[in-house]
């Protein structure tokens, strides 16, 4: 089936104006569609076969965005909001004329892999329940995680209001003696973070350290996304996350290149891998 748009709503979502600024930009003759002035800002264009040329410049169409984001705390997974920063104000406008949207939510005070995008089939199914695709966290915790924790959290755990967890896979890094931080470089990295970004997170870590608590760094792999659930499964084996920043997300591990911060799209191949692996879990 061929695919057409309005030349005018093209150049619209990829953000270069109005429908009135384009039709302008057509009186001016400064649009070409395959080689010959365009006249009509209603025309229709065949993104993949007819070649748009504006000023000069050949216009790429794209309608889909898929983002990669190592948020940083402070910022909120929303696309807007009347007391926060958002994580959209990290992007570039080029990108945001896209409409991109959080595929699912970070706490304002989590770090790491988000990924946005406009695909809300990908998302959606990312998200789905029951596709139970997985997402792994790395966090700093106060308290000894040990091998007890490990066989809670693979049986499932009861939250605060009654749900028991699926299995997860906890892994513990390292756990640090008593009053000092674990002896791994990311807990460094962690308690720097917490230091910087939030004036009550920095404190609490030193109250931990002060109060002589054994601190750990562990790595957990969940199959589901409720509401605060990692802190809550701490708090359930009676821990508590003072750092938590997602490294993972199905097949799309964060890339550490990124500083905290920072975004780039993602390649066609991790789209595929994404959508791929939508595939292969609704097969289980
Ligand atoms: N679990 C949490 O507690 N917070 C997050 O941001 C993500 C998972």
């Amino acid at each position: 089936m061929k695919k057409t748009i309005r030349l005018d709503k093209m150049l619209g979502n990829l953000g270069y104006g109005t429908r009135s600024g384009i039709k302008a930009l057509v009186r001016q003759g400064a649009i070409a569609v395959n080689g010959a002035r365009a006249k009509d800002p209603g025309m229709q264009i065949d993104p993949e076969a007819d070649e748009v040329v504006l000023d000069g410049e050949k216009i790429v169409y794209r309608d889909t965005v898929y983002v990669l984001l190592n948020k940083p705390a402070g910022y909120v997974s929303a696309t807007e909001d009347r007391r926060d920063r958002v994580v959209l104000e990290l992007l570039d406008e080029e990108v945001n004329v896209l409409s991109p949207f959080p595929v699912g939510r970070l706490d304002k005070d989590t770090e790491g892999l988000l990924l946005l995008t406009n695909d809300g089939k990908l998302s959606h199914e990312l998200l789905s329940p029951r596709k139970h695709v997985p997402k792994t966290y790395q966090a700093l915790v106060e308290g000894a995680a040990g091998e007890n924790d490990v066989a809670l959290f693979q049986e499932g755990v009861t939250l605060d209001d009654g749900y028991r967890t699926l299995p997860a896979l906890l892994r513990i890094v390292s756990v640090g003696q008593a009053g000092t931080l674990p002896d791994h470089p990311e807990a460094g990295k962690a308690a720097e973070r917490m230091k910087k970004v939030s004036a009550l997170r920095g404190p609490e870590l030193q109250a931990a350290i002060d109060a002589g608590s054994p601190l750990s760094w562990i790595e957990l792999t969940i199959q589901e996304g409720k509401y605060h659930q990692v802190k809550r499964m701490f708090e359930a084996v009676g821990k508590k996350v003072l750092y938590l920043r997602r490294v993972a997300m199905g097949p799309l591990p964060l890339d550490e290149s990124l500083e905290v911060g920072e975004w780039r799209e993602l390649t066609e191949e991790e789209v595929t891998a994404l959508r791929e692996y939508r595939k292969e879990s609704e097969g289980q």
